[in-house]
């Protein structure tokens, strides 16, 4: 009988997760021969063992496609009693040699702490924040920054047609990749990220100045995590639309867009308005660097199973595909830093 090795994809599902798992099967038909069975639903399909054979039928036709074909969930194995152990011992059922998570944080933790208990995984980095450490990119992020681009684009003509202020809230729970890169690309006059609080007051000076200047419109990017500064609304104010949290205890977040175009004509006068591009950003198409990426990292998953690297998960690292501990990958999140701020400053106001 053939080796076996699992695949699964968790968390928030992400253009390219397809390609992904294409690049797994397809490079193990040619070389390897393993079977590739896929994990449905994440981590839950291996608690609830429901899977499936993944043959060349199976994933042809898929490259192109959004989203992921074995579906995806937020399931958190250690907060079910029993599950760390229920997942190891339907591993050794299923006649698994080996397991490919891709995924985020959540999920790539999980893995790494199962690794820590015997489990032969081994990991992809998957989401559109790119928040996660060890990789230059993550597959997903360019084309959700390319979706951001193009709504920003698209409002610039209405804002400046009405002489109003637009509000675009994208995806970035906590860090603000998405909001920058789109935000450069489509010349936003004001971006605000998780990284840096900001004061109401100094964003509605830039707007005030701007205006001055004869500029009637602005557009403001606002990642979804971005916070008010303390003074600002009294609190520090994460704007959320749910309290309750998941099982990896995110809150789910939203609303910044609507609070902070409600504070702004409040306090300017300027007609404002918010756009939520929301879960637009992750459906459809991936971008051709999308589908390049993930099938260098589906092909490079299962070459780091074939070497036995469990515990290791693939990464970009300028143009090269190398491999990383997971717990290097998920020790923290990767961040905007000040000198890319920076840059995007320059073209406030
Ligand atoms: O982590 C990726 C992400 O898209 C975040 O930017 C966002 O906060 C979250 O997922 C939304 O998750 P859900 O699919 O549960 O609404």
């Amino acid at each position: 009988m053939a080796e076996r090795v699992g695949v699964l994809t968790g968390g928030g599902d992400c253009p390219g997760l397809n390609a992904v798992i294409r690049g797994i099967v397809r490079k193990s038909q040619k070389a390897y021969g393993y079977e590739i069975v896929g994990i449905r639903q994440g981590w839950r399909g291996l608690l609830d063992m429901d899977y499936e054979l993944l043959t060349r039928d199976r994933i042809s036709g898929i490259l192109h496609r959004g989203g992921t074909i074995l579906g995806t969930s937020r399931t958190n194995p250690f907060k079910i009693e029993g599950g760390p152990q229920k997942i190891l011992d339907n591993f050794k059922k299923l006649k698994l040699s080996a397991l490919i998570a891709i995924g985020g944080e959540d999920t790539l933790g999980v893995a790494n702490k199962l690794v820590g208990q015997g489990l032969n995984a081994v990991g992809v980095p998957k989401t559109i924040d790119n928040d996660l450490d060890g990789t230059d990119f993550t597959f997903g992020f360019d084309t959700a920054v390319n979706i951001a681009m193009e709504a920003i684009d698209r409002v610039h003509t209405t804002a400046e047609s009405h002489n109003r202020i637009i509000v675009v809230e994208v995806m970035g729970r906590h860090a603000g990749w998405i909001a920058m890169h789109s935000g450069i690309a489509g010349g936003a006059d004001v971006i605000l990220i998780p990284e840096k609080p900001f004061d109401i007051d100094a964003v509605c000076d830039v707007l005030n100045k701007r205006r001055e200047g004869g500029r009637k419109f602005s557009i403001v990017v606002a990642a979804e995590g971005a916070k008010f500064k303390p003074s600002g609304r009294g609190e520090d104010a994460l704007v959320t639309l749910e309290a309750e949290k998941d099982q990896f205890g995110h809150v789910r977040l939203g609303g910044i867009g609507n609070a902070l175009a409600g504070e702004i004509e409040k306090r300017t006068g300027f007609e404002t308005r918010a756009v939520v591009l929301g879960h637009i950003q992750r459906g459809g198409s991936p971008t051709a660097y999308d589908r390049v990426l993930a099938t260098r990292f589906g092909v490079a998953a299962i070459d780091l199973v074939h070497e036995k690297r469990f515990g290791h998960m693939v990464a970009l690292r300028g143009n090269d595909i190398v491999s990383i501990p997971i717990a290097d990958a998920v020790a923290k999140l990767k961040t905007v830093p000040d000198e890319f701020y920076n840059v995007a400053e320059v073209f406030f106001g």
